[in-house]
């Protein structure tokens, strides 16, 4: 018989532990153990135990790997920007879980994607442990979506909520759980939200999506560190992890995949918060670099590639002298450790002095950049930023800076040059050895820069034509 006592678990990890620590052994994080009830005897500790190990569990059916296997049908939901993100619709019978912070719109995606998929003629159940039915009509109404067949129960129970939807006809083909640290199993004791309550809860939630070919989303709030609150170990038992991003004073709203076991992990899905819930944004470029300044020093644009799709967008920086002994440097939207190196390549190899200047990176309209391509935008924006120098306004920039200085080549810049173009621009500004020789559209003009000091010369040379007019 299983004993019920007490354990302690990492909130952080989800490992546990027979005693009480600072830090975690396992996570190495401080003060994230936790006292909690063990499991009670359930599921497993419930079978009878036979004596030694042999005989104790049921046969297994095994079989070859081929045998049973089906083509999945995907649950496309009609909405190509998250249809893509999951890899061409949701796999049946997959667990799937959206993080996002609290008022991104994640309950407004999920009511959306949940009528879609009803209107398909399927079987969707969306629950709320967060919002009485009332809110949730109230929000389809306003999405003009009331008349969709979804089955909508307000509960918190994992016991209940299965209970009902293994009645009726057909078990749902998908299910939307909002969210997963407002559901309890009553197996464990502690709390809803706890590592305990949030692990077991998708356990039972993920076993019923697995045998009951049933899609489960489930909805996770997102710490102030930016993680999917509870335990780690809930981003392991799902398929697929989905982050909805954005800044929330911004209309755009980022789907991007981060986990993904039937499909891409590089694919974002860019949305528009309106009036009426989501809107799909098919054209991001255009979004992301509309609204520019002409003649504004400090802002360049970036070709860069998310997933499979060209996306262009403006790179703000502000270089101006601090009054602080340290200088501040403040980044929104790219990797502060990315615009340290490329400053410091620019004092080391160009003579470039950013010392006693506050330094401020921007990435336009809530967008997040990890590309190391968008290094010669950077450096770009930051150069035009210090001299005071405007960049042309129809010119785009790729290129990685290496820390010698040399300016390298980036993946797909035929794509890069073309979107450029298609969206009427007429120069680029590009490493010198780009395999893009081929797929150069006609009528972009090309300059190509092989290190950051000719990109210096280039600027500071723009810089003292425009102080001559001037
Ligand atoms: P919500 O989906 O409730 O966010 P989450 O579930 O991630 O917490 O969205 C909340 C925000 O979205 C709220 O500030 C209102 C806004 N919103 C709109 O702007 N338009 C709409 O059509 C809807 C439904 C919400
Ligand atoms: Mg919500």
């Amino acid at each position: 018989m299983a004993r019920a006592t007490t354990q302690f678990v990492c909130q952080s990890c989800g490992s546990r532990t027979g005693k009480w620590a600072g830090r975690c052994d396992n996570c190495g994080e401080w003060n994230t153990i936790a006292e909690e009830a063990a499991r009670a005897p359930g599921i497993a500790a419930a079978a009878p135990r036979l004596g030694g190990r042999r005989g104790r569990g049921r046969l297994i059916e095994l079989s070859d790997l081929q045998s049973g296997t089906q083509t999945v049908t995907r649950l496309a939901t009609g909405i190509a920007e998250f249809d893509r993100v999951v890899g061409g619709g949701i796999v049946p019978g997959s667990a799937l879980l959206l993080g996002g912070d609290p008022g991104i719109g994640k309950s407004t995606l999920l009511l959306q994607v949940a009528a879609m998929v009803a209107s398909a003629k399927r079987r969707v159940t969306y629950i709320s442990g967060e919002e009485s039915p009332d809110q949730v009509r109230l929000r389809a109404q306003r999405l003009g979506v009331e008349t969709a067949a979804v089955e909508l129960g307000a509960a918190t129970s994992v016991a209940d909520i299965l209970t009902t939807l293994e009645t009726g006809p057909v078990p749902p083909s998908l299910v939307i759980i909002d969210s997963i640290q407002t559901m309890w199993d009553d197996m464990v004791e502690s709390a809803p939200g706890t590592v305990a309550q949030v692990r077991a809860s998708s356990q039972s939630l993920i076993r019923f999506a697995k045998e009951r070919d049933t899609a489960v989303v489930l909805v996770g709030h997102v710490t102030k560190d930016g993680q999917i609150a509870g335990p780690r170990v809930v981003e392991h038992m799902v398929d697929a992890v989905l982050y909805f991003e954005g800044d929330r004073g911004h209309r755009f709203r980022i789907l991007r995949g981060v986990k993904n076991r039937f499909g891409p992990t590089d694919e974002i899905g860019v949305f528009e918060m309106t009036g009426a819930g989501l809107g799909q944004v098919e054209n991001p470029s255009a979004l992301f670099i509309g609204g520019r300044d002409e003649g504004a020093p400090g802002a360049a644009v970036f070709a860069g590639i998310e997933g499979t799709r060209p996306i262009l967008v403006e790179i703000q920086a502000l270089v101006a002298p601090s009054s602080l002994g340290t200088p501040r440097r403040a980044v929104v939207g790219a990797d502060a450790s990315r615009l340290a190196m490329i400053i410091a390549v620019l004092e080391a190899r160009c003579g470039v002095s950013m010392a006693g200047q506050d330094v401020y990176l921007n990435i336009a309209g809530g967008l997040r950049i990890f590309e190391p391509a968008a290094d010669l935008a950077v450096a770009a924006a930051l150069l035009s930023s210090l001299t005071g120098a405007a960049l042309p306004m129809g010119a785009i920039h790729f290129g990685e800076i290496s820390l010698s200085g040399a300016v390298r080549p980036v993946a797909q810049p035929g794509a890069r040059l073309k979107e450029a173009k298609k969206l009427g621009f007429s120069a680029a500004i590009i490493p010198v050895a780009d395999q893009s020789n081929g797929d150069r559209p006609a009528g972009l003009d090309i300059t190509t820069i092989e290190d950051l000091a000719a990109l210096v010369g280039r600027i500071a040379a723009a810089g003292s034509q425009e102080n001559d007019r001037t």
